[in-house]
């Protein structure tokens, strides 16, 4: 085992402004070396014209309930779809609340295990099993991690169990950073917990922005997209996906931003603009503030 005490003292060099050296031919970082099916539906969540994504996320009822803003699934989702690409969300949520026909890629919420009603929200399983995630047609399936939580092995595991499946049946593997209360939002904290996911065979992942996320993005050999977090103003909210996306995040993938806004539609909208349009925060912040008068 290296000396871990002896690594923090290294000067490291990201060589944040050096493409990815492996990019090969596909648009998908990290994936050049991987089946067609795998392609196929990473090309489902990312352009293959941006090589970006808007994610819509609405799997928190999987711990949350009914959280505000969706307080129903069935209204929210059909009006957004024209302005996102991916559908984030658990089993139940697309089969009851989503038209098939939606054209939208899936990225499906596999674990689970927590609930608001327990502290420790860091014990998951692997709850969709490979063959559910076949029949839904997912583009990718979504594992919470838990790095430097109690339940760290444990979500690795889950990790690894779907990785393996996914790999045997061309289904790409989300892996999600959890941040709990105890944890630091650092570059520390988030290089170290993407480039795990990623070793451990993620295709893409989910974490938060922070300072220096150019470092993170350069340092993890998969794409990163960001996570919206708390409900923030539009405008910061607008201001940190554009600054996701500045840092070499290949997209949002943004909840309470979007569903918990006055204007849930014209965020989507807006947010799109940023990922796909090269849109700034204010340009986009203009956009939302003029088709919502
Ligand atoms: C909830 C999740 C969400 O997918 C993720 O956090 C994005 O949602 P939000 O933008 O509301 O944070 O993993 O458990």
């Amino acid at each position: 085992m290296p000396d871990l005490q002896g690594q923090e003292k290294d000067q490291k060099n990201y060589h944040v402004n050096t493409p990815f050296a492996n990019q090969g031919t596909f648009h998908v970082k990290g994936a050049d070396s991987l089946d067609w099916g795998m392609k196929t539906r990473l090309s489902n969540i990312f352009d293959p014209k941006t090589g970006n994504t808007v994610m819509f996320a609405f799997d928190h009822g999987y711990f949350m309930g009914s959280v505000t803003g969706l307080e129903r699934l069935d209204i929210v989702i059909p009006s957004l779809l024209p302005h996102i690409d991916v559908l984030m969300g658990t089993r139940g949520a697309l089969r009851t609340c989503v038209p098939p026909n939606s054209g939208k890629g899936v990225a499906l919420r596999t674990s689970s295990g927590s609930s608001m009603l327990y502290d420790d929200l860091s014990h998951e399983v692997v709850a969709v099993d490979i063959e559910d995630a076949i029949r839904l047609n997912a583009d990718c399936m979504a594992v919470q991690t838990f790095i430097g939580a109690d339940g760290q092995l444990s979500s690795l595991d889950n990790l690894s169990r779907t990785v393996n499946d996914g790999m045997s049946y061309g289904i790409p593997t989300l892996g999600v950073v959890a941040v709990g209360k105890d944890m630091e939002r650092t570059d520390r904290f988030f290089k170290l917990a993407t480039r795990i996911l990623a070793e451990l065979g993620a295709n893409l992942i989910k974490t938060y922005y922070c300072d220096k996320f150019e470092e993170i993005v350069a340092a993890c050999p998969v794409p990163i997209v960001v996570a919206g977090g708390k409900k923030l103003p539009e405008a910061e909210a607008m201001t940190l996906a554009y600054h996701s996306m500045q840092g070499g995040a290949r997209g949002l993938d943004m909840g309470r931003n979007i569903f918990q806004s006055e204007h849930p539609v014209q965020m989507a909208a807006a947010i799109r603009k940023i990922v796909h349009e090269g849109f700034t925060d204010k340009e986009a912040f203009q956009f939302y503030t003029d088709t919502t008068r």
